[in-house]
C-alpha cells in the first residue's frame, strides 16, 4: 500500500525508523541488493541514494547534479515509477510502510547500477531536428514575440522540459519500438515549429513525420501522466501530426 500522506509516520519513542531500502546493482545482469537507511523528515529519493553510496557502499554508481530539479540527470524507478528523485520525498513513495526499490530508468542501457547511458535518448532529439535554427543569424536585435500568440503558447507549453528522461522511460511505444524517437525529442521538435524566430519550420516536421515518428504514438499519455515539470507531449506530439498532415497538403513532404 502506498502511502500518500507527506507526513511519515512516528515510532513510540519519536524516531522514523529505518527504511528498507532495494537498490539495483549490476548491468542488465545484475540484482536488487537490501540496505538499511535511517529515515528522516523531509528526506528524498536522492537523499537515500546518497546515504548508501556514502556511508555503506561507496562503489554504487548514480548521477545527479544540481539537486533541485532543474538539470534533469537524477531520475531513477522508485518503486515502478519513472521519477526526478531530488524532488521526490520518500513519504510520497513508501510501500509497506517502509519500503523503496529503486532502479535504472527503464528503455534506455544500464551502465552499472543506477546510472543509464542517455546516449540514445540525446540522439533523437539530434534526428528530430531538435536544432534551433534562426531566420536572422546575424541581427544583433531582440526578436519582439508576443507572449499572447497563439505560436508562443503552444511554444511556451513545452519549452521547460529539463530532459531527464522520465517520459521516455514511462513510454510503452519506445519499450516496443526502439527506433522511435519518444515524447520528449517530439516536444522539442513541437517547441521548434511553433517558435517563429526559427526559419526552418518544414524541416523540423519533415523530420518527425517518418515511421517512428509523430505517427507511431498510440496517445497513451504516460509522458504527460509521469513528466515531472507537468509538460504534455501527447498534447505537442498531436501538434505534429496535424502540422504533418498540413505540410503534406501543401506539398513539403
Ligand atoms: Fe538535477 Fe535532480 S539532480 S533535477
Amino acid at each position: 500500500m502506498t502511502n500518500t500522506s507527506d507526513t511519515p509516520t512516528r515510532s513510540a519513542d519519536g524516531s522514523l525508523g529505518d527504511l528498507t531500502v532495494e537498490i539495483w546493482r549490476g548491468d542488465v545482469e545484475g540484482t536488487f541488493e537490501t540496505y538499511t537507511v535511517p529515515h528522516q523528515t523531509s528526506q528524498t529519493i536522492l537523499d537515500v541514494v546518497t546515504y548508501v553510496q556514502r556511508k555503506l557502499d561507496s562503489s554504487l554508481s548514480y548521477r545527479f547534479v544540481c539537486r533541485v530539479g532543474m538539470c534533469g540527470s537524477c531520475a531513477m524507478t522508485v518503486n515502478g515509477s519513472p521519477r526526478w528523485t531530488c524532488r521526490t520525498h520518500v513519504s510520497e513513495v513508501l510501500e509497506d510502510g517502509n519500503r523503496v526499490r529503486i532502479g535504472p530508468l527503464r528503455n534506455l542501457p544500464v551502465i552499472k547500477d543506477l546510472a543509464t547511458d542517455m546516449t540514445e535518448f540525446f540522439d533523437k532529439w539530434a534526428r528530430a531536428s531538435g536544432q534551433f535554427r534562426p531566420t536572422a543569424p546575424e541581427s544583433l536585435a531582440f526578436a519582439q514575440v508576443s507572449p499572447n500568440s497563439k505560436e508562443r503558447r503552444e511554444a511556451d507549453a513545452g519549452i521547460e522540459c529539463i530532459g531527464c528522461g522520465v517520459c521516455y522511460a514511462a513510454c510503452d511505444v519506445v519499450n516496443w519500438n526502439k527506433d522511435y524517437l519518444g515524447p520528449a525529442a517530439l516536444n522539442r521538435a513541437w517547441t521548434l515549429v511553433n517558435d517563429v524566430r526559427d526559419g526552418e519550420r518544414d524541416t523540423h516536421i519533415a523530420a518527425v513525420a517518418v515511421d517512428a515518428g509523430c505517427h507511431a504514438c498510440h496517445t497513451h499519455g504516460n509522458c504527460a501522466n509521469h513528466c515531472p515539470k507537468g509538460i504534455n507531449p501527447t498534447a505537442s506530439i498531436a501538434g505534429l501530426k496535424r502540422a504533418a498532415f498540413g505540410a503534406a497538403l501543401r506539398g513539403k513532404l
